[in-house]
């Protein structure tokens, strides 16, 4: 389980770095710009980084640390932190990431799908970064 959890922290920065340039690549596009296979990509890899560590969040959610047993999410905040915001803050920012590059996909204009990575992706990378437990919020985890 120790592997998973080294796999799931440090993958952290590829999924920020990848979504950090996507948002970036989305919002510097101009009126007349297109959109490119390589925007293409960066916005799929940046959506599968995420899948990712849904999927090692979910084998670490049922395999890891988390104890489903009464009582546990009072007494413990490392538990109350996990199941009250980690999962449900990245959930929501998964759904945003997914449905944002699908709208992006269907939409006809080129600026117009820039413009819906630009807009679904900061908010999910907004959720991300609060709910990740970063080392000087003292959790523990
Ligand atoms: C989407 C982006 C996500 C990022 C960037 C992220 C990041 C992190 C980080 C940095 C940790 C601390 C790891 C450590 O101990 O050093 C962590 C722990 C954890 N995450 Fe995530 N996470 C994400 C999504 C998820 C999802 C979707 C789930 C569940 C469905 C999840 C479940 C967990 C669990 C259970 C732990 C505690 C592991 C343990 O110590 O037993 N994570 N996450």
């Amino acid at each position: 389980m120790e592997i998973l959890i080294y796999a799931h922290s440090g993958l952290r920065w590829l999924a920020l770095t990848l979504l950090l340039i996507a948002i970036i690549n989305a919002f510097s596009k101009k009126g007349k710009s297109l959109y490119e296979k390589k925007d293409k990509m960066i916005n799929l890899f940046t959506m599968i980084s995420l899948h990712i560590q849904l999927l090692l969040g979910l084998i670490l959610t049922f395999n890891g640390k988390i104890a489903f047993k009464e009582g546990w999410i009072t007494n413990n905040p490392q538990m109350r932190f996990l199941l009250m915001e980690h999962i449900p803050l990245m959930l929501i920012a998964l759904v945003l990431v997914t449905v944002g590059r699908k709208k992006a996909e269907k939409a006809e204009a080129p600026y117009s799908k820039h413009q819906l990575i630009a807009k679904w992706y900061l908010i999910a990378l907004i959720l991300i970064l609060a709910a990740i437990p970063w080392s000087f919020r003292g959790l523990n985890i």
